[in-house]
């Protein structure tokens, strides 16, 4: 019997978040809200398992989507790399395959995006994102929620993101824009996001922030980063912390996103990390509210 295929209908993945429509992100948007009004109402996974590859450390990806399935009726499997047979040289290919036969979707995280994509070439259930080296699409849907909460609308809102140019960043320029957010990015030479629609780029950290709705950072080292390079990614990030001076500068009704995790003292100060104008924690929470509307819609 071939392994191939065995559905007509091709599997829906969310890798980038370019998979989705303006529509969709705006109905998927309107499901977390409800989700989160009422976190027990859908069971929309009962009886169905959703496998979740994790070959990176994860706090939040990983107790927020295993929350949320369970909530939605279903069994998270956790597979950390050890677990699978991957590690011991069997083809992403092959674990497709099989892990289509048991679960509703697969979750990876991992470093190489190009991993990712082909898990989804093979799979012939949806495949989404928990965190590549190029993107995020997970942790951006938790970032939109959090403004929509804020702002009541996302349509012409003012985001500057100051620090490295990362996957973080990619994937809030992307599912961003398609929620008609302006956002700036400010990073140093070297550490830019490429130019995406929507998206302004610049080196200043005070004029991205001048008059923001939102300010956003992110850790100036991130997982697939070299660690040898950590020091000079310190010298060369550091005028672009997030602190109450550049707060500031932004509107007054402002408010600080982080995706975490956080190193108070460098790419965000402790007094904004816990102050009064940050929406952080709420933000962490809002990754299950996100994930458990994007199974629903992936699986619909
Ligand atoms: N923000 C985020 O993805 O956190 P974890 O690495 O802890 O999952
Ligand atoms: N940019 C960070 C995000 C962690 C959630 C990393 O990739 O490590």
């Amino acid at each position: 019997m071939p392994c191939g295929p065995r559905l007509l209908r091709l599997p829906r993945h969310f890798l980038t978040g370019a998979e989705l429509s303006a529509d969709e992100l705006r109905d998927l948007l309107d499901l977390a809200a409800a989700r989160k009004a009422r976190p027990l109402a859908s069971s929309a996974l009962e009886r169905r398992s959703v496998a979740l590859i994790f070959q990176a450390p994860s706090t939040r990806t990983r107790v927020s989507f295993e929350a949320g399935i369970v909530e939605l009726g279903g069994h998270p499997m956790v597979l950390r790399p050890d677990d699978l047979q991957l590690s011991r040289g069997e083809s992403l290919r092959d674990t497709a395959h099989v892990l289509s036969r048991h679960a509703a979707a697969i979750g990876i995280r991992t470093g190489p995006h190009e991993t990712a994509e082909e898990l989804a070439a093979h799979a012939t259930v949806p495949v989404i994102n928990m965190l590549t080296a190029l993107h995020h699409p997970c942790q951006a849907l938790a970032d939109l929620i959090t403004l929509r909460e804020e702002f009541g609308s996302l349509e012409g809102l003012k985001v500057a993101y100051v620090g490295d140019g990362n996957n973080v960043a990619r994937s809030l320029g992307i599912l961003g824009a398609m929620a008609g957010i302006q956002l700036r990015v400010a990073s140093p030479a070297g550490y830019s996001l490429e130019q995406l629609q929507g998206v302004t780029l610049t080196d200043d950290p005070r004029a991205a922030a001048e008059g923001a709705d939102a300010l956003y950072t992110d850790v100036w080292v991130s997982m697939s980063d070299d660690p040898a390079s950590a020091q000079e990614r310190r010298r060369a990030l550091s005028p672009y912390r997030l602190d109450e001076a550049l707060l500031e500068l932004a509107a007054p009704h402002a408010i600080a996103l982080h995706c975490l995790p956080a190193h108070p003292g460098d790419e965000i100060s402790a007094e904004v990390l816990y102050g009064a104008r940050q929406r952080i924690w709420e933000q962490a929470e809002n990754r299950r509210h996100a994930q458990k509307a994007l199974l629903e819609l992936l699986l619909a």
